[in-house]
């Protein structure tokens, strides 16, 4: 009888412990100062000096994600570490500044059925596939050619250029063609008509890596700094 008791009373405190630590822990995850963002590394061109705030909103209410999330990163199937309380940073955050009604690429564009083999190659349908952020860069897409992901067919009945596009394409010359077109059509300019007159490969390259840019300017739409939006 008196063991069966203590016996009892054993299983009691064990279970009185164990729920104790998994409080404990849980208080710990919740606690504010888990939200805390780790620096990642050098903003990207012109969001130099923006708070973090601006990109990454709190998320509350899936801690059991976010704990997963860590568990497959300690397990080895998550190749980067989650921060915990935060959102996700999507199109639309990027888009709360950038909205560009005239994008000729627009992202959402790319969802469509007929993209699917070039959402596999290069995910076209998410800015941060081109422009991941903490890199300090300004498109961290290595090719200036992946072009070729979708314009394979791209024909001009009348071409204006001196070398044709069915001829630059059939060569594969695709470093050619941001040396005469930006992405998004934003930088307002008159497209050249000279091959030879193309920006070089080296340029693009460089103003992908953050340096100066080749394209004139003036912009259609500019983008909205911090103090206009809803930080
Ligand atoms: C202009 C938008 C922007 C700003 C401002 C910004 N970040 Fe980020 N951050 C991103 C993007 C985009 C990612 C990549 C998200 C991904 O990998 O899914 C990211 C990823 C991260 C990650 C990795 C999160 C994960 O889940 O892998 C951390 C940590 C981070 N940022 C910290 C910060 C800190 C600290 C600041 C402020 C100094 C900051 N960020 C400011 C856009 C931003
Ligand atoms: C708070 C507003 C804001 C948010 C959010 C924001 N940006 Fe920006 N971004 C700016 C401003 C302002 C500049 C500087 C524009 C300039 O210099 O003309 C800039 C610059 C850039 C540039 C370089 C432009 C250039 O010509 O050098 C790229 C690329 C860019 N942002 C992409 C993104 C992406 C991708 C996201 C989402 C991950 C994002 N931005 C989120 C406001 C924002
Ligand atoms: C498939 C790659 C790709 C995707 C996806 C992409 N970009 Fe870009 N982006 C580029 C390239 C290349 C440039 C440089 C040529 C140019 O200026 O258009 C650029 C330039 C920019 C610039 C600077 C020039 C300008 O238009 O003001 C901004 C800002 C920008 N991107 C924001 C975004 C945002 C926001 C998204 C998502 C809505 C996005 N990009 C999606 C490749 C991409
Ligand atoms: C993910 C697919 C995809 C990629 C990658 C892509 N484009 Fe496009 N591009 C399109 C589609 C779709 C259109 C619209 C064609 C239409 O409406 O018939 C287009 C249109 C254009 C136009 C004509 C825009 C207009 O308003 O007349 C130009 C110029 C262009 N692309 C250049 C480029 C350049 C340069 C690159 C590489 C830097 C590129 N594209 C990469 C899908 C793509
Ligand atoms: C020497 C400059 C030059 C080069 C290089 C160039 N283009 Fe063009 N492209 C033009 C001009 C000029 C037009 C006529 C429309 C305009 O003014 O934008 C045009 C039009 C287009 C259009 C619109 C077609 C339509 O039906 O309206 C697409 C798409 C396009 N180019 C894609 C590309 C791609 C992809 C490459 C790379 C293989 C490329 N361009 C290389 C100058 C160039």
């Amino acid at each position: 009888m008196k063991s069966k008791t203590r016996n009892r009373n054993r299983q009691n405190i064990g279970y009185t412990v164990g729920i104790m630590a998994g409080c404990a822990c849980l208080i710990l995850l919740l606690l504010p100062n888990q939200e805390r963002l780790h620096v990642r590394g050098p903003m990207n061109s012109g969001h130099e000096n923006f708070k973090c705030k601006s990109c990454h909103k709190s998320a509350p209410g899936t801690v059991r994600q976010q704990i997963q999330a860590s568990l497959n990163y300690w397990l080895g199937r998550r190749a980067t570490p989650v921060d915990f309380g935060h959102r996700d940073v999507t199109n639309d955050i990027c888009l709360t500044c950038h909205e560009r009604p005239e994008d000729r690429h627009p992202v959402y564009r790319f969802l469509e059925p007929r993209f699917s083999k070039a959402r596999e190659k290069l995910h076209p349908e998410f800015c941060i596939s081109c422009h991941l952020e903490h890199q300090g860069r300004r498109v961290t897409l290595k090719e200036t050619t992946y072009c070729a992901a979708c314009h394979e067919e791209t024909r001009l009945k009348k071409d204006p250029i001196n070398v044709s596009h069915a001829r630059l394409i059939e060569s594969d010359r695709w470093e050619t063609c941001l040396g005469c077109h930006d992405f998004h059509g934003n930088h307002i300019m008159n497209t050249k008509t000279i091959v030879e007159d193309s920006w070089e490969p080296e340029k693009i390259r460089a103003y992908f890596e953050g340096g100066c840019s080749p394209y004139p300017e003036t912009l259609r739409q500019k983008a909205k700094k911090e103090e206009d939006i809803d930080v």
